[in-house]
């Protein structure tokens, strides 16, 4: 694998007359995908019927034009960060082919220059998303959108790049996607797709029937208060703003007809009448059901566990509380895990004091072993961060209900006014106990390599599933991972 050379590149900006045909500037290279309706026939739809990713290359002053080198000044398997004047793009070179997509991966923003190339796809330095470097395609994640591609074109050995102006903008694409066209036989009760959980998994596989041209109803609920949102910066950026960490916008599921039924909790699911009964005791019956219920993260057990101001990280709206009460005061921790520690250096600058209790003898020890843990422990201690291991917690103690002190079973009793507890989860799924869903001993959903479960129509996916990993010769396993959870919605 070869890292492109920080280069200077010289560029001539042309606007061309010309209008080039749609057909060719396809952004993701379907020319017309299929649309379903209702009763199961299919129609092409065109990219006018698609109200956000309106052709880009439609006005020709909307597009820029460049030579950005000589064809001689990448090798294979190099790429380059080029500057078409109101914007950058990714020039790669493979297999004596050039491609060019945008620069920035669409997920946090690194710069894919510094990924690694491989075989017709670049593979993002910092979380690992892929993309196609044909057609700019998301092919593994994390993330939701893919990348725009630009038209390469070689004259006189020079290499000429064209480029709607907005996608140089963005940086990112979201794919072609239909609408519901079944909206006028709308019945409040009854949906075609029902998806139980709004999380990673949940809205790929919303998005992703979209994008195949899906145009029935789809319908997904959550206990959650938001629209779906990034899970994993509840823990490193802890006092963000619900809408600061959403997935999308509001009016991306209002463009593509994916209803959200917030704070809404299934209780009960009837796989017979094909139902899924609420909490409130709201039905709703489905044609296909996807669960995709995340887990629940395990509280503490031990004397005091019911007192005020002890956390588990789950909502932004748990993110936040924790942040207001440890400003300035003191923290407890139990558990050194990924969540644990992430809270642990999140907070401390803000806090008091940062403590961190834990069975094992140093952080991580089962993922990066001994030598590691102890380094990272080290890092910590030099932040102020204090910790006790090899012990756990015998009690919590209050003080007009709220908590006040931590006593460990070693005996130590450390001053306390916020504890974060970070111990493992279970899946969310004992809502299924009678449902006839094939549940396994530690309670996660047994799904195929399809996400199919034992009954026809019902499918999981994401954290409360356990599923067939090739890797590992099929074996059945869990992957609470985010990147996973979008490998399963889709
Ligand atoms: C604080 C934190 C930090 C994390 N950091 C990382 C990280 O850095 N990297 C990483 O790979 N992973 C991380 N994870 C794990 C990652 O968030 C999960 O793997 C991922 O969210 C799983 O997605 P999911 O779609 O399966 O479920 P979830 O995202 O858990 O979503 C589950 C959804 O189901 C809903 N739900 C549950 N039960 C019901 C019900 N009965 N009725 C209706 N709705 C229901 C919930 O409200 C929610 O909308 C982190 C998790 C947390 C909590
Ligand atoms: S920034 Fe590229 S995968 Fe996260």
């Amino acid at each position: 694998f070869l890292f492109a050379p920080a280069v200077e590149v010289k560029i001539e900006v042309v606007i061309p007359e010309k209008e080039r045909s749609k057909e060719e500037m396809s952004p993701n290279g379907k020319a017309s995908p299929l649309l379903y309706k209702v009763n199961g026939t299919a129609r092409h739809y065109h990219l006018e019927e698609h109200p956000i990713a309106s052709n880009p290359y439609h006005n020709p002053k909307d597009v820029v034009e460049a030579s950005v080198c000589h064809v001689k000044d990448l090798e294979n398997g190099q790429m380059r960060e080029v500057d078409l004047g109101c914007g950058k793009a990714l020039l790669i070179k493979e297999n004596g082919e050039f491609h060019a997509v945008g620069h920035k991966c669409p997920h946090y923003g690194a710069p894919l220059v510094k990924g690694v190339l491989s075989k017709g796809r670049v593979r993002c330095p910092w979380h690992g998303a892929c993309f196609n470097i044909s057609t700019g395609d998301i092919e593994d994640f994390p993330g939701l959108d893919s990348l725009p591609r630009f038209q390469v074109k070689i004259e006189k050995e020079k290499v000429y790049i064209r480029a709607s102006k907005q996608a140089l903008q963005t940086q990112r694409r979201t794919k072609v996607m239909a609408k519901c066209i079944s909206l006028s036989n709308y019945n409040l009760s009854s949906t075609n797709v029902l998806i139980i959980g709004s999380g990673a998994a949940g809205l790929l596989c919303a998005e992703t029937l979209r994008q195949e041209g899906f145009s029935d109803r789809i319908v997904m609920c959550t206990m959650d208060r938001h629209l779906p949102y990034d899970r994993p910066k509840l823990s490193k950026s802890m006092d963000s703003h619900p809408e600061q960490i959403a997935l999308r916008p509001k009016e991306f599921f209002r463009s593509y007809d994916i209803e959200v039924l917030t704070e809404m909790q299934v209780a009960a699911v009837d796989v017979k009448n094909k139902t899924a009964v609420f909490k409130d005791g709201f039905k709703m019956e489905y044609n296909k059901l996807l669960i995709a219920t995340g887990n629940t993260p395990k509280a503490l057990s031990c004397k005091g566990k019911e007192v005020e101001n002890v956390f588990n990280i789950r909502t932004p709206e748990d993110a936040s509380r924790v942040v207001k009460l440890a400003t300035s005061k003191n923290v407890v921790i139990v558990g050194a895990s990924f969540l644990g520690m992430e809270v642990a250096a999140y907070l401390t600058e803000r806090a008091h004091s940062v403590s961190v209790v834990e069975l094992e003898e140093v952080p991580f020890k089962k993922f990066f072993g001994e030598r590691v843990g102890r380094a990272v422990m080290k890092m910590f201690e030099s932040n102020r961060v204090k910790f006790y291991m090899q012990t756990e917690v015998s009690e919590l103690r209050e003080q007009e209900g709220k908590l006040k002190e931590v006593v460990l079973k070693s005996g130590k009793v450390l001053r306390a006014d916020v504890c974060v507890v970070g111990i493992g989860a279970v899946p969310a799924t004992g809502f299924l106990k009678q449902s006839g869903i094939n549940i396994d001993s530690k309670g996660f959903i047994v799904v195929n390599k399809m996400m199919q479960t034992n009954i026809p129509g019902v499918f999981a996916a994401g954290d409360a599933v356990t599923f067939p990993l090739a890797l590992r010769n099929n074996k059945k396993v869990n992957v609470p991972h985010w990147q996973m959870a979008h490998m399963h919605g889709r």
